[in-house]
């Protein structure tokens, strides 16, 4: 099924993926954000190059990168640049796999903090936060005939299945893959994709994530519309 291509085909396929943490910033020097590498997602954007796809991968701040130099890259570092990047790039492509770790919540920086430091004080401090719109959900409800998304759910182990099936309802996607925590900034994955439509599929066992990849490039175009 996959297939080695130096130039994508005229009229290629073409894929955007999305890795990487977020960073929220609470001033000029300090931000929330989390420990993905990013790694899951530069390897499926590797691989999806090399089966020809015409690949673009959406970047947090990671000191990773992809290997293959037909992956086109695009940076971004806080939720709201990655909701600007997914506004141009998503009506062009035929799949979104969104794997990157987004912040469900930023602070509540007022605009007068660009620049500025908060400075300690004796007393404790109480951080308010906003919510962050949901990115991948946001895709789905604009999407095209014939667009296929891919989300992720990166969830404990007892509640895995169950939680992935609620994101697949709730953010109306076509796939959920479904990881334990330990997943994040590990070289290797164990997961499960959800469907609408029988039961999930499981890896074989823990699998590195080269090897996920191609595993997940199978099952998406397993699901139609995407090869
Ligand atoms: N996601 C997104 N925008 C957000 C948060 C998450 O697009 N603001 C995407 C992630 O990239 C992932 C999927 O939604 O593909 C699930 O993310 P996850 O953090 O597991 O789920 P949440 O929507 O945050 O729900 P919960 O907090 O209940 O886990």
């Amino acid at each position: 099924m996959s297939q080695q291509a130096d130039i994508p085909e005229q009229g290629a396929r073409r894929m955007l993926i999305t890795a990487g943490p977020t960073q929220e910033p609470l001033d000029s020097v300090r931000y929330l954000a989390n420990r993905s590498s990013g790694r899951l997602g530069i390897e499926l954007a590797d691989s999806a190059a090399r089966r020809g796809y015409a690949t673009t991968l959406l970047l947090g701040p990671t000191s990773l990168a992809p290997a293959d130099g037909r992956v086109m890259l695009r940076r971004f570092r806080t939720t709201s640049d990655l909701d600007e990047l997914l506004r141009s790039e998503f009506p062009a492509c035929d799949v979104l796999v969104m794997a990157a770790a987004v912040a469900d919540y930023r602070p509540a920086v007022s605009p007068g903090m660009a620049g500025e430091k908060l400075r300690r004080t004796e007393s404790g401090m109480t951080l308010e936060l906003v919510a962050t719109p949901d990115l991948l959900a946001g895709c789905a409800a604009r999407r095209r005939p014939g667009q296929r998304i891919v989300g992720f759910a990166l969830e404990p182990r007892s509640a895995l299945l169950e939680s992935a099936r609620r994101k697949l309802a709730r953010k109306r996607v076509d796939a959920i893959v479904a990881n334990p925590l330990e997943t994040m900034d590990s070289a290797t994955v164990e997961a499960w994709l959800v469907t609408g439509d029988g039961p999930p599929m499981g890896t074989p066992g823990c699998i590195a994530k080269s090897a996920f990849a191609d595993w997940l490039l199978d099952a998406i175009e397993g699901l139609g519309g995407a090869s």
